[in-house]
This record gives structure tokens, sequence and C-alpha cells, in this order.
């Protein structure tokens, strides 16, 4: 009788390990907290593929599976654009004139694992979203991006934001410049980052920006549209 409880408490505590444990990791890092915001899960800083191999192997992937997209992937991609990565200066994954940082980041959310639908908006600081509006916008994205069938077919789409004023007001008429080379810094991370992963996205730089804006209720104006999924 004694072997028989011993096997049980063994089997159930693997059991646990092996995939109680998981779901548990997930519960805590995708948690909502009290401040409104959801918190991603932890980054990885190291990947599968080289650098090398990703910008060898990235292209503009305009079909997706039709799969949800893994929350840690995500997470990741939103870090490769715009996450911390020099905690106590607060600099950066992509360069920025002066350090003065114009970009915002979006994230309109059909179908991804732990994230209702909705427009979600990602604060580098606490590596976390909050929830904008509720609901799938990814139609009236599609209809503000020109009708462009991969705004609609991806399960989210990350989009970019510039507030002007943060880059102008130290640089003048030239922060102009230095906010759009920006916005190319981060949509070559994102685009590399999903390469890594295995996923695809498009720069989408084709829309009526005030269309895109007010889906977002957006800080700022609309750059890109980055449509992501599984390749
Ligand atoms: C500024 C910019 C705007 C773009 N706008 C669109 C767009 O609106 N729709 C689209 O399907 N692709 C768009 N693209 C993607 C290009 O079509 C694509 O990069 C080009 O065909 C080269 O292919 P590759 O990215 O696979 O190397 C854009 C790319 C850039 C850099």
């Amino acid at each position: 009788m004694r072997w028989l409880i011993v096997v049980t408490v063994l089997a159930s505590t693997t059991f646990t390990f092996l995939y109680g444990g998981f779901k548990l990791v997930s519960e805590v890092e995708v948690g909502v907290k009290g401040d409104g915001w959801i918190k991603l899960p932890e980054p990885r800083k190291r990947g599968e593929i080289s650098v090398e191999e990703a910008i060898e192997k990235r292209r503009s992937i305009r079909d997706y599976l039709d799969k949800p997209i893994k929350i840690e992937h995500l997470s990741q991609i939103l870090w490769a654009a715009q996450g911390i990565t020099d905690p106590i200066r607060k600099f950066r994954s992509a360069p920025s004139a002066g350090a003065t940082y114009p970009l915002e980041i979006y994230v309109v959310v059909g179908e991804v694992e732990s994230l209702n639908p909705g427009v979600y908006h990602y604060n580098p600081y606490n590596h976390s979203l909050r929830l904008i509006k509720e609901g799938d916008y990814r139609y009236q994205l599609y209809k503000a991006c020109v009708d462009q069938e991969w705004v609609l077919k991806a399960p989210a789409s990350i989009v970019i934001t510039a507030v002007y004023e943060r880059t102008t007001s130290r640089y003048g008429e030239r922060g102009i410049r230095y906010v759009h080379m920006e916005a190319g810094h981060v949509g070559q991370n994102i685009y590399l980052q999903a390469t890594a992963l295995g996923m695809g996205t498009v720069a989408v730089g084709a829309f009526y920006d005030e269309k895109v804006e007010e889906i977002l209720n957006a800080k700022g104006r609309a750059l890109y549209v980055f449509p992501l999924g599984y390749r």
C-alpha cells in the first residue's frame, strides 16, 4: 500500500512540474496588475539563429498561418522594437537622436494567446501593455491601410507613431528626419526579430494617417504598420 502512495505522489509532482509549472509561469507573467498594466513575459537574450541568418532570411511576408501569436513571441518583438536594453540610462533597443525617444508602439490584437482582442499601447519601462480599447479592430485597420489583405489576415499588427516635438524641440526642423530614421531602425528590428522567431511581417507605409490614428486613439502621428503572423 505504501509503495502505491509513494508512486502516486511522485507521478503527480512530476505532472505538476512539467505542465502545471509552465501554466503558472505564463499566468503570473501575463497577469493584469492593479495599475492596469499587463506585464509581458521576460524577453530572451539568446535565439535560435544568428543575426546573419536573420538578415539573409528576412523578407516581406504577406501570408500568415491561421494560428494565434504566442504571447512570448509578441513580447520578444516589442522588446526588439523599443525595449529597454540599458536599465541604468534607460536606453532602448534602437538608436534615437539625443535619446529623445519620439516613437510610441501600439498593437492591434486580433488573435494573441492570453490577450483579448483590442488596441494596446506598449510601455518599454515596465515591458507591459495597457489596453486602450477592447474589440477586434483588424477590419478597420485593413480599411485604413487601403484594403491591404495582409493587415486583415494577420493575427496582430504593430503600429509605430511619432511624437515629433520630443525630437524637434531639441533639433528643430532636422529633428523630423531623425524621427523617420528612427522608425526605420525600429522597423528593421521588428523584421529581424520576427524572422528569428519563424514569423513574418511587412512594413506597411500606405495608409490614411488620420484613420489609423483614430483607431489607436494615438499619441502622435502614425508612421508604420507591421502586420505579424507565423510563416
Ligand atoms: C517605407 C516603406 C513602405 C512600404 N509600404 C508597403 C506597403 O504599404 N505595403 C506593402 O505590401 N509593402 C510595403 N513595403 C514593403 C516593400 O514592398 C518591400 O520591402 C519590397 O518589396 C522589398 O521586399 P523585401 O522587403 O522582401 O526585401 C514598404 C517598404 C518600405 C521600406
